[in-house]
């Protein structure tokens, strides 16, 4: 921690670095009984995680945790997966974005949540080493109250990162 490098730090919305991300079940996605399987969901949640973290620092970044995953819901060969990411938190060197993904049925119409997830990705200098990001320049009530949420949790994580490398 204490060998981060310092850029000028500005603020930036969450609405510049937002991403809706589409992708349509096929099926070399899926089991042979017609299930997306979990893995290509979290991968397409991680990618969307990575695109909005960068949007936001403009440097590259890796995934240091990813917390509250579940699966409500099946995904069918054929069904969109609508995967939205949208930044909620920044400390130092780590953005919090929130990823939660939808299914649509091709035919009626019919969107059904199926997951969502809290991604910490960290942004690296040139040489690999974390490096400030913006911070968060909060608009609205929707986007104060994700920030405090979110707060809560990072605060909740970085205990347990204290006890679990003592
Ligand atoms: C993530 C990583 C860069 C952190 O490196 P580090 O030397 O521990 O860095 P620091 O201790 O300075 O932590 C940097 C930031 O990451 C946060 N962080 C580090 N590990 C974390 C974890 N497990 N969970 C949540 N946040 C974490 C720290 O709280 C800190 O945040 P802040 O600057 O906003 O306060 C390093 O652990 C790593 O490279 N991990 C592998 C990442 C990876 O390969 N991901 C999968 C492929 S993308």
């Amino acid at each position: 921690m204490s060998n981060v490098k310092t850029r000028p730090r500005y603020s930036k919305s969450p609405k510049e670095s937002k991403v809706i991300l589409i992708h349509e079940s096929l099926p070399e996605d899926a089991n042979a009984q017609g299930n997306v399987h979990g893995g290509v969901v979290m991968k397409l949640m991680d990618a969307a995680a990575g695109v909005a973290s960068r949007r936001h620092c403009r440097t590259n970044v890796v995934t240091a945790r990813v917390d509250s995953l579940e699966f409500l819901s099946p995904v069918y060969i054929g069904d969109l997966i609508i995967i939205k990411a949208i930044l909620t938190y920044t400390g130092r060197t780590s953005m919090e974005i929130k990823v939660k993904v939808e299914s649509e049925n091709m035919i009626s119409g019919k969107r059904t949540p199926t997951t969502s997830a809290f991604f910490t990705m960290v942004a690296l200098d040139e040489n690999g080493k974390p490096t400030e990001v913006p911070t968060v320049l909060l608009n609205s009530e929707n986007e104060k109250q994700l920030y405090e949420a979110a707060k809560m949790r990072v605060s909740e994580r970085k205990k347990r990162l204290i006890r679990s490398s003592r």
